[in-house]
């Protein structure tokens, strides 16, 4: 699993690195940025969905490798990239 954010989306609410502040961490503006690179271990998988289900404005998704291209982006097409529980 990874986690995909949307920085776009991001407004600073700062639920997520409170929640999850392992995989979540604030810029220097108090927008999230990962504190982890590649794989998400799964001991960090429960905090991590916390986090993603308590941004307000959507801006973070836990995803599948699968549905994921070499450069870590959404792939586009047949696989649908929800949040999964
Ligand atoms: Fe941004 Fe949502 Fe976190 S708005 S700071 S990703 S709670």
């Amino acid at each position: 699993m990874k986690v995909v954010v949307d920085r776009k989306l991001c407004q600073g609410h700062g639920r997520c690195y409170d929640l999850a502040p392992d995989v979540f961490e604030p810029d220097e503006r108090g927008h999230v940025q990962l504190a982890v690179t590649g794989e998400l271990p799964a001991e960090l998988e429960p905090d991590t969905r916390i986090g993603v289900r308590n941004c307000p404005e959507a801006a973070l998704r836990l995803m599948p490798d699968a549905a994921l291209n070499e450069r870590g982006r959404v792939k586009t097409g047949r696989i649908n990239p929800t949040i999964l529980d």
